[in-house]
């Protein structure tokens, strides 16, 4: 990286001058290809993967069935736009009879954002009414819809007014409860509050409630065992629609195929994104018969939406995770790694929390463990360090001091034991 004459400089120069600054921030590094759970830059340097993109690559990069499924169906057709193709017939099947029975429709389209705003589409357009309820922390894209459910400030800030609608409540992120209290002395009490927020806060159109079954963007927050479930109980009993958000969350990433398994959810909507594709662009809406059917022919409907290339690769993605074992290999390893981290937490003071389910976790770094101060300075270090030492990280989280551990479910022990020293080495040069 500090070789003025690589090649890694060169493409960042040609970034500097033909990109903006506008994406997210990530070490100087320049991916050239990628292989299971690893990656190579342009100047043949390897690196242990613990990103997998943004959470997509669950099947590991470049898996060679998925490369093969997509390449034949790019040499057969690759767009006939709403005309039904085998392809998208047969992914529709596999989704619906691989989810809870009353999920008995599914429309594709490109983007989890796409899949989101459709969402929020459909359950003003079936219920009548427009408020959605939303979380602090939540991320559900960036087109103008889900953005103006998102409750990180970055995420709406100078983009007002936003789409009327949203009524903003406290996600539990028990690290840093809002209320100052422990799971699970406080009886998720903050669920009152919830309840109590959204009676001041409603004109009276109350249609949907919206969660991410874990907070990825906000900082790998997990909710307490339980939350999940009470507030689908309580949208039921206000009549609510209730979305969950899976972009991030299914296809193995959380140790079960689907995120809603943990506690038995019963979703009216579900977004899926990311894994589904493992890199083949695509994401889908799956929802009951009797709530879609509210839509008219030509309402729901996008040019790429469930183009047979996409619905080929997310085919073979299916099939890889159920040949391979994926989901019980990210329950198995997520749990191994989870242990190492917790080891480095007990050994390294800046860690404060370490906090995951399945293969995606969060390592929040702190200045002092006394007061939880976020140490956003000190995550920047930690992943530019471990990017020179060959460990592929990013960070995010509200306070930015968040470590994404998030590598494809195909990584194996012996990865897992090598990026793990990374890490501690890194820590212990701190
Ligand atoms: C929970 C969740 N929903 C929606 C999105 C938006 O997906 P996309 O970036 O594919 O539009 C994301 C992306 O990070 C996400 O994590």
């Amino acid at each position: 990286m500090s070789n003025p004459c690589s090649k890694t400089n060169e493409f960042l120069e040609m970034s500097r001058k033909y990109e903006p600054g506008c994406m997210n921030w990530q070490a100087p590094v320049v991916w050239d290809h990628a292989r299971g759970a690893e990656i190579w830059d342009v100047d043949g340097k390897s690196y242990i993967d613990w990103t997998s993109g943004v959470l997509v690559a669950n099947v590991g990069h470049a898996h060679p069935r998925l490369a093969e499924a997509v390449g034949v169906q790019a040499s057969r057709l690759l767009n006939p736009f709403d005309f039904p193709t085998p392809e998208r017939l047969r992914l529709a099947q596999k989704i619906v009879e691989s989810l809870p029975a009353h999920l008995d429709k599914v429309i594709f389209v490109t983007t989890g954002s796409e899949a989101a705003d459709a969402a929020l589409r459909l359950v003003k357009r079936y219920t009548n009414k427009y408020e959605i309820v939303s979380f602090w922390g939540g991320f559900h894209g960036r087109t103008f819809g889900p953005m103006s459910l998102s409750g990180i400030p970055k995420i709406r800030r100078n983009y007002g007014p936003l789409v009327p609608g949203a009524i903003l409540v406290p996600y539990p992120y028990c690290y840093r409860c809002p209320f100052g209290k422990t799971h699970p002395e406080c009886g998720l009490s903050c669920l009152d509050f919830i309840d109590e927020s959204v009676r001041i806060q409603s004109s009276g159109s109350l249609a949907a409630v919206i969660v991410e079954p874990y907070q990825g963007t906000a900082g790998f927050i997990f909710p307490p065992p339980g939350f999940l479930k009470k507030l689908e109980t309580w949208a039921r009993k206000k009549g609510l629609v209730f979305i969950l958000d899976e972009v991030q969350a299914s296809y193995g990433r959380t140790g079960t195929m689907w995120a809603l398994e943990h506690e038995g959810l019963e979703p009216d909507v579900l977004l899926l994104g990311k894994g589904i594709g493992s890199g083949v662009p695509i994401a889908a809406v799956v929802t009951r018969s009797e709530i879609i059917s509210c839509l008219e022919s030509g309402e729901l409907s996008s040019t790429m939406g469930g183009n047979p290339l996409s619905c080929a690769g997310a085919l073979a993605v299916f099939d890889i995770i159920e040949t391979e074992g994926l989901v019980e290999k990210a329950a198995k390893n997520g749990a191994y790694l989870k242990e190492k981290l917790l080891g480095l937490a007990a050994k390294h003071a800046v860690i404060g929390d370490v906090r995951g389910l399945g293969l995606v976790m969060g390592i929040e770094f702190v200045k002092d463990r006394a007061t939880k101060a976020p140490a956003p300075d000190v995550a920047k270090q930690v992943v530019l360090r471990c990017v020179e030492n060959g460990l592929m990280v990013g960070k995010l989280g509200t306070h930015g001091n968040v470590m994404r551990v998030a590598p494809p479910l195909v990584i194996t022990p012996e990865l897992i034991d090598r990026s793990v020293s990374i890490l501690d080495k890194v820590l212990s040069g701190l």
